[in-house]
């Protein structure tokens, strides 16, 4: 069984490396890793593929950035000329970035089978890229791996067979127990200067954040505030660095004393800030999971979430991107008054075995 495995994106490779461990252990599967280049430097992309020992990909289609439209349009030429030249039996991708969705519908268009890790979540606001892609993908999708309950009944709403929907668990958190031991052995709190508990940590790379300068100054004017409290660091993403660069308070944020802005860190590096921190802020989806599981207090910056089990289990609350908002998380974190949440079901290291155990059973 020929499997084209797809990444293109950062959250991608954390998704895929306990699949490619565990498919490498079946006997009978032939996986092929396939990069896109839609994350390219080498912070974004390569460090990850060495960190969490990663194969080196046996295709690469070097497509880089440009306009969402252009970059599907690019990946889906290359990838459709790879599929013409190749047999494959199956397509495998993984959460909702573009290359997520160009991959899928280029298999389908030649009908060759779906499978997506991570299907059926939803935040039902279709103003972010990752939402359309997420239904466009499970439009065309023939295996779903959904992460949780809330996203099998999404699926089930949505028409698809039952017999096609696999409850697995999350993929993450597989990448997050595998690699615990490296993530303690991090010196990233000493070469920043911070101790445990002692230092907030922000992420925060959404267009709807980050290229709407009213949202984007509510969170600039909260993070002056938090940084007087408490140590702030936020490594920055580099579509953030952009739009910052050309903000007017940028300046003056580069002088606040206790803001520590920095590049991106490494899968090790950022875990170790993770679960040390004494609160987070982001508008990522990963990082609401990832803190949830660490029962780290998690704010995120946005107004909806495609993973709502990380406020009704875990550690999340929304936030959106007003200062007033944001504010009051925090002073609700700092006089403790914050619920501890519990570990989701299947969040528990075995998703990649499970999705292995229903792949070597399909009749393709
Ligand atoms: C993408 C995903 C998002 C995911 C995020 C993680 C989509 C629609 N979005 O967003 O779901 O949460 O990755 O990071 O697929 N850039 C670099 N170097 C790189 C990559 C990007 O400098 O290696 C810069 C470029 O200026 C680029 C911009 O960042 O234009 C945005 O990159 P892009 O891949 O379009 O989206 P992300 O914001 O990273």
């Amino acid at each position: 069984m020929k499997i084209v495995n797809v990444v293109g994106a950062r959250p991608n490779f954390v998704k895929i490396a306990p699949i490619m461990a565990e498919m490498q252990k079946v006997k009978g599967i032939e996986p092929i890793l396939l990069h896109t280049g839609q994350h390219y430097d080498y912070g974004m992309s390569e460090r990850f593929f060495n960190e969490l020992g990663i194969p080196v990909p046996d295709i690469h289609l070097e497509v880089g950035s440009d306009t969402h439209g252009r970059q599907v349009a690019k990946i889906m030429n290359r990838f459709d000329d790879y599929c013409a030249h190749h047999a494959v039996d199956l397509v495998l991708v993984v959460g909702d970035v573009n290359s997520t969705m160009a991959c899928s519908l280029v298999a389908s268009k030649r009908n060759i089978k779906v499978a997506h890790i991570e299907a059926g979540i939803r935040s039902r606001d279709r103003s972010m890229p990752e939402e359309i892609n997420r239904i466009v993908t499970d439009s065309v999708t023939d295996y779903f791996f959904p992460p949780s309950e809330d996203a099998v009944q999404n699926l089930v709403h949505e028409g698809h067979r039952p017999d096609s929907i696999h409850l697995v668990g999350n993929i993450m958190i597989d990448t997050l127990i595998n690699q615990q031991e490296k993530i303690d052995a991090s010196r990233v709190l000493d070469a920043l200067d911070v101790q445990p508990q002692d230092y907030a940590l922000l992420t925060l790379h959404r267009p709807g954040n980050v290229d709407q300068p009213d949202h984007l100054s509510g969170i600039l004017d909260a993070m002056a505030e938090i940084q007087e409290e408490i140590k702030l660091v936020f490594p920055v993403h580099p579509r953030t660095l952009r739009q910052l660069e050309n903000h007017s308070r940028y300046p003056s944020l580069k002088s606040l004393n206790n803001l520590i802005m920095t590049g991106p860190f490494g899968y090790h590096d950022f875990g170790k800030l993770l679960k040390n921190a004494q609160f987070v802020l982001t508008d990522s989806g990963g990082i609401q999971e990832e803190t949830t599981y660490y029962r780290i207090p998690c704010i995120t910056l946005r107004e909806n979430t495609e993973r709502p089990v990380t406020i009704t289990l875990g550690t999340n609350e929304l936030a959106g991107s007003s200062k007033e908002r944001i504010m009051s998380h925090v002073q609700k974190i700092q006089s403790g008054d914050w619920k501890r949440g519990s570990i989701p079901p299947l969040w528990d290291g075995l998703t990649a075995h499970r999705i292995l155990q229903v792949i070597k059973g399909l009749n393709l």
